[in-house]
């Protein structure tokens, strides 16, 4: 897989998996994975039915894992025209031009939506994981109706899987599925989980409503993955303090309970970094900024910012840095422009509309009160932009202020990086994300410390040549070396290790792990 075309990929050992070695890794079982988001949702574009692509890390990091293994993707058919594309079983090939896999559509009603989706999993157990407690809102019908949408996920599951498969949960949509599926399906098909988001400290989790019942859901797992080892601790302390009758062995990272054995580990979710360099180093890339930075009429120098609009990603908080910058350095103002491409995100829960108010007046009020007639200080677009304008945007950004309160990985801050062809941008990152234990090298800050963080974009910005260059080649080599390919083979090869050793009580070797 690694090619060569802009250097990063000489030093890749663990980035040079290729999809043949995911094939291998699975073996001649298939591969069922499970998420709530759906990688290709159909509808209505007039009378015609168009494709949209789902963007978000997690469908778009999974997709290509799907297109080289094959297999069974259940996912929420969200699309108004979903329906009109499916066979009986509620099935369609993907990706629609290209099929490689099939993808299982599940309809959701309108109160399912409110309740699963909208009510435990975002005001639940979102917010809890990210250490949010004041953010958290419970109706029993949440609890509810988020359990019987597992169970429905899971009777898909039925439909698909096979002894000897491996059924891939993602995240904490399905927190109790893995339990349930553990009584209907084959004692030989493995059930394995990565869990996208924070895991949080116990006392933080103590709030959580249900905890023990989610605890004891994803218990149901004979393999469940975290980004970063402080994740795993923490459920591990959680199911300690929590879990009546679960033995847990913090140096193997195992939990015994019910008669079973949970292996408990981390692998951090990596990017396509060879594709993504690649794309910044496209012409199409290069035509985007051209015309991007005389629509805007950007200053010389350049930060970004992309996120998904979440009270978790430290939007204002970034602005109110920004804005002590320039208040501090007036010889910058004109001569730095930021630039946030925020998507829209959850709009029906009200923390959402408000931290969307919250961005909306925070840029309104840097620009009022240091924008000239030549120069916007905050450019901020919400339209959807290609995969190579994109890369070309992070490719031509000086710096990029990646800033979230709390994030599991944050894989905006590694496709900056994998957009760095030529080795001369600066990553100010949080180090409440967990991209900030990969990524070593970066400008870290704590995001709600609006003097640090000034003083970090000011590091940034007045960083010698070299050091910013030996750096970015430092964190391009990071990004490389534990690039999508390889936590996908990481994930796969401990599923099927496990796989070969169950009934031998052998649990998986920690060894060559990052
Ligand atoms: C995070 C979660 C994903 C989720 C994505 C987008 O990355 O870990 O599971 O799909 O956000 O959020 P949404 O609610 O739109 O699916």
């Amino acid at each position: 897989m690694s090619n060569n075309t802009t250097g990063a990929g000489d030093d890749a050992d663990r980035g040079g998996e290729s999809s043949t070695d995911w094939a291998e890794a699975i073996g001649d079982g298939g591969l069922v994975v499970v998420s709530n988001r759906q990688p290709y949702s159909h509808t209505y574009d007039g009378d015609d039915i168009a494709v949209e692509v789902h963007a978000g890390g997690l469908t778009a990091g999974l997709d290509p894992v799907m297109q080289a293994v094959g297999g069974t993707w259940i996912a929420w058919g969200d699309g108004d025209a979903d329906r009109e594309v499916v066979d009986e079983n509620d099935c369609v090939a993907a990706p629609p031009e290209d099929p490689g896999y099939t993808l299982r559509r599940i309809w959701l009603s309108d109160e399912e939506v409110d309740d699963y989706y909208y009510g435990f999993s975002n005001q639940v157990l979102w917010p809890i994981c990210h250490s949010a407690l004041t953010r958290v809102n419970e109706w029993q019908s949440y609890w509810e109706r988020y359990r019987t949408v597992n169970e429905r996920f899971v009777e898909a599951v039925e439909d698909h899987a096979e002894a000897g498969d491996i059924v891939w949960f993602q995240d904490y949509h399905f927190a109790l599925a893995p339990a349930i599926a553990r009584e209907r399906v084959d004692d030989e098909t493995l059930l394995m989980q990565f869990w996208h988001i924070p895991w949080p400290a116990w006392d933080t989790f103590r709030g959580c409503p249900h905890g023990e019942a989610i605890l004891e859901g994803l218990l149901g797992n004979d393999l469940l993955a975290f980004h970063v080892a402080r994740y795993r601790e923490n459920f591990l302390a959680c199911v300690e303090a929590a879990v009546d009758d679960a033995v847990v062995d913090h140096e193997t990272g195992t939990v015994s309970y019910d008669g079973r054995t949970t292996q408990v580990t981390e692998f951090p979710m990596g990017v396509q970094a060879d594709e993504i360099a690649e794309r910044a180093a496209s012409e199409e890339a290069a035509a985007f900024w051209d015309e991007f930075r005389a629509e805007y009429d950007l200053a010389d120098t350049v930060a970004v910012g992309v996120d998904r609009l979440d009270y978790s990603k430290g939007i204002p908080e970034r602005l109110r840095a920004l804005e002590q910058f320039w208040e501090r350095n007036p010889e910058w103002r004109g001569e730095l422009t930021y630039v946030e491409n925020g998507s829209e995100s959850r709009s029906q829960i009200r923390a959402y509309q408000d931290i969307q108010a919250r961005i909306e007046e925070g840029v309104e009020r840097v620009n009022d009160r240091f924008g000239t007639d030549d120069w916007t200080p905050v450019v901020s677009f919400r339209d959807y932009i290609s995969k190579e304008a994109l890369a070309g945007l992070y490719r031509n950004s000086d710096l990029a202020l990646i800033s979230p309160i709390r994030d599991g990985m944050n894989l905006v801050a590694q496709e900056y990086v994998a957009a760095q062809v030529d080795d001369d941008g600066v990553l100010v990152l949080s180090d409440q994300a967990g991209a900030g234990s990969l990524l070593d090298a970066a400008v870290m800050v704590k995001p709600q410390d609006t003097c640090a963080f000034t003083d970090a974009i000011e590091e940034a910005l007045t960083m010698p040549e070299a050091e910013r260059r030996a750096r970015m080649r430092h964190l391009r080599r990071q990004v490389t070396e534990n690039d999508l390919a390889a936590w996908t083979a990481l994930n796969l090869k401990a599923a099927m290790a496990l796989r070969d050793a169950s009934g031998s009580g052998a649990t998986l070797s920690m060894e060559g792990q990052p």
